[in-house]
């Protein structure tokens, strides 16, 4: 990465956003069609509660709630005393109402093999799946780890714990063993499901190989569910390994569900926090499937013969909600695709798209930029007239990007959503409604119906020009209920800034029109390639390897990932810092936690620049790996190191 005339993040964004001036108005041919219109805003704004609980009405209730919302902040019950078992939202009700021969999932694999299920597919091999957990000791409440690729089977798993009432808690396949174990363990999870392997790049990801590491020191993984991907080597313990297509060929086709309350949780999601340890955010049935529906139906416009696709991966929140649960609450058609954008080709995305004639596609601002780099031709091969309308999420999208977006994949005839939420949030917060609301290059423009935000000071005082904090200001049906086990973080994180308000963690601006600009983490978080990565986090890493005494990393921009990380280590003494060093430090990060966050760049200091109490100022480190101008160094120790670790970052 090119360290040097590169700004900060926040600055960066404060600077393109500032000239920003362009406005797209809908289209009046897809305003006509639309979902959503303007009236949505005002029915939101009108009574929230009211707004929430007709949207909860269109959905499957075995008992309705007494009341929309009791809120006692930070906690907040939604359809209080309502049951329901969400599966029957998102796969009874459609057998039952005329789309049992409807494609729910076409599936393709990175090999290219392909699988489509019609919603009666997938409800039969949920229904088993459902009776393979039972069979195996799961009951309501139990948590379940789910470590797979992106096949089928992660999305069948994840409604089968939902039909029994199970928690599950998926962790990305991208993950070590080691990120594995810690979440397996923080939820003391009772049933690991994996697969023998995934594609990724041509390559297999030894996933259950990965798993044996991890629950070696898992004592409450009873069982172990492996899904045969391929003809991958793999070792199986007999009594705790089972083969999926084995328990299923015995399987009864018909569970019946769970009724869960309202409130009852769904799945655990771990997600970075600043202080190292990654945070179990937990979500609930009612709240949170109301709040996935409502935006799909009205952010991606879903009609009877869309063909949806999300390219996220089913490890992260977006895949959770904009997969698994919002289409499915739907009844849409979408596609699921295994693995990397550039295999074995730069297009694709493009083949896929032209393939299964997608017409709603929603991806990162990340991998807009990487097609941007491939070159327009790669897009330019295929047709893509089947797409009306495009969206993005994970990170602010630069103007530029925004505008090749809209003009090379969506031909300029697409509406794009810019959607800002969080893993905490459960589903989209701040949004443009497609064929309402006008948008504007790098904003996500408007609050969803039903949904207030601010953007205040430190005091909690609206900020009238410029920048500040994005804040929540009312609760809303899919925010978080919890962090697993720590109620005192989630207060200490999210509550306890102002009174009453949720804090996001962003800094963000609003404009003249109240539109939004969001411009980044303001804490220890930086944001790879659209996810949330704690800096802390990798120094743990970093220290734990014997050659490191101290590590301080930070985040810089980075032209495709958004953020990178530099690592500034302190070695052992006697260690000779040279590029091989570099090299095992990558790779012991991410066997630590993971291939993404691998350090863009390793410096070697003699010191860390520190205050006289100890603390490892980050900031200036921040300012040295952007190039910038030193801030303020009169709190320094010994201000005399920076102008050392200065000079060392400039050699390299
Ligand atoms: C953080 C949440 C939500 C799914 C993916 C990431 C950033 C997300 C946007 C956007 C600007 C965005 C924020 C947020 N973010 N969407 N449209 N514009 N920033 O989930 O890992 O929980 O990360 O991603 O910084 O706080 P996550």
């Amino acid at each position: 990465m090119p360290p040097k005339k590169k700004s900060a993040p926040s600055t960066k964004a404060i600077d393109t956003l500032l000239d920003e001036s362009r406005k797209f108005k809908p289209a009046a041919s897809f305003t006509r069609q639309a979902n959503a219109s303007n009236a949505l805003y005002k029915e939101g704004a009108a009574n929230p509660v009211k707004f929430w609980e007709k949207m909860a009405k269109e959905l499957v209730w075995k008992k309705n709630w007494t009341k929309g919302l009791i809120w006692n902040p930070p906690d907040a019950k939604w359809f209080v005393g309502g049951k329901l078992n969400i599966t029957e939202s998102c796969l009874d009700r459609h057998i039952k109402e005329g789309k049992r021969n409807k494609a729910a999932l076409i599936w393709e694999g990175e090999p290219g093999d392909q699988r489509t299920f019609t919603y009666f597919d997938l409800y039969r091999q949920v229904n088993k799946f459902a009776n393979v957990l039972k069979s195996l000791g799961v009951e309501k409440g139990d948590r379940v780890a789910i470590y797979l690729p992106m096949i089928p089977e992660l999305m069948i798993s994840m409604l089968a714990c939902a039909r029994i009432g199970a928690i599950h808690s998926v962790v990305f396949g991208g993950f070590s063993p080691d990120s594995l174990r810690d979440r397996i363990n923080d939820a003391e999870a009772k049933l690991l499901i994996t697969a023998d392997g995934g594609w990724r790049r041509g390559q297999i990801v030894p996933l259950k190989h990965d798993a044996d590491v991890a629950i070696a020191d898992c004592p409450s993984i009873e069982h172990v569910v492996v899904v045969k991907r391929g003809d991958f080597l793999l070792r199986f313990k007999e009594g705790r390994d089972h083969w999926y297509h084995r328990l299923m060929q015995e399987a009864d086709a018909y569970c019946e569900p769970t009724v869960m309350d309202s409130e009852d949780p769904l799945f655990i999601l771990y997600t970075s926090g600043t202080t190292g340890k990654p945070k179990g955010i937990m979500h609930t049935c009612g709240g949170y499937l109301t709040g996935v529906y409502a935006t799909t139906k009205y952010v991606f416009d879903l009609k009877e013969d869309d063909v949806f696709w999300c390219t996220a991966d089913c490890g992260w929140i977006t895949g959770h909600s904009y997969i698994t649960y919002g289409p499915m609450a739907n009844g849409a058609t979408q596609v699921m695709y295994e693995g990397s954008p550039n295999w074995p080709d730069e297009d694709r995305f493009w083949q896929i798209v032209e393939d299964y004639g997608v017409s709603v596609f929603y991806t990162a601002p990340t991998a807009i930029r990487s097609f941007m780099q491939w070159g327009r031709e790669w897009p330019d091969k295929h047709d893509l007239s089947s797409l009306r309308l495009l969206g993005t999420v994970g990170e602010p999208i630069n103007p530029e990007a925004w505008i090749w977006y809209h003009e090379v994949i969506g031909q300029k005839k697409c509406p794009i959503v810019d959607t800002w939420w969080q893993t905490e949030t459960g589903h989209i917060m701040i949004t443009p409604l497609p064929g309402a609301t006008t948008t504007k290059p790098g904003s996500a423009t408007r609050p969803f119906p039903g949904i207030e935000a601010a953007i205040l000071d430190e005091n909690g005082k609206p900020v009238k020009k410029g920048g500040g904090y994005l804040a929540i200001t009312k609760p809303w049906p899919g925010m978080l209920r919890g962090i697993w086990g720590d109620r005192q973080r989630m207060i200490d994180t999210y509550w306890s800034k102002w009174d009453k308000t949720y804090f996001p963690g962003d800094g963000a601006k609003i404009d003249k029109d109240k539109y939004f600009w969001i411009l980044g983490r303001v804490d220890d978080v930086i944001n790879i390639s659209g996810h949330r990565l704690s800096t802390m986090e990798v120094e743990s890493a970093l220290v734990e390897h014997a050659q490191v005494t101290e590590a301080a990393v930070v985040g810089v921009s980075h032209d495709i990932k958004g953020e990178g990380l530099v690592a500034f280590v302190t070695a052992a003494r006697g260690t000779a810092t040279d590029d091989k060093l570099v090299a095992r430090l990558r790779d012991f990060v991410a066997r630590k936690i993971g291939a993404i966050a691998k350090p863009e760049k390793i410096i070697f200091t003699g010191d860390l620049p520190k205050t006289r109490s100890g603390k490892i100022m980050r900031r200036l480190l921040r300012d040295i790996a952007a190039g910038k101008i030193i801030g303020d160094t009169t709190t320094l120790a010994d201000p005399d190191i920076l102008n050392k670790i200065k000079a060392r970052y400039e050699e390299d």
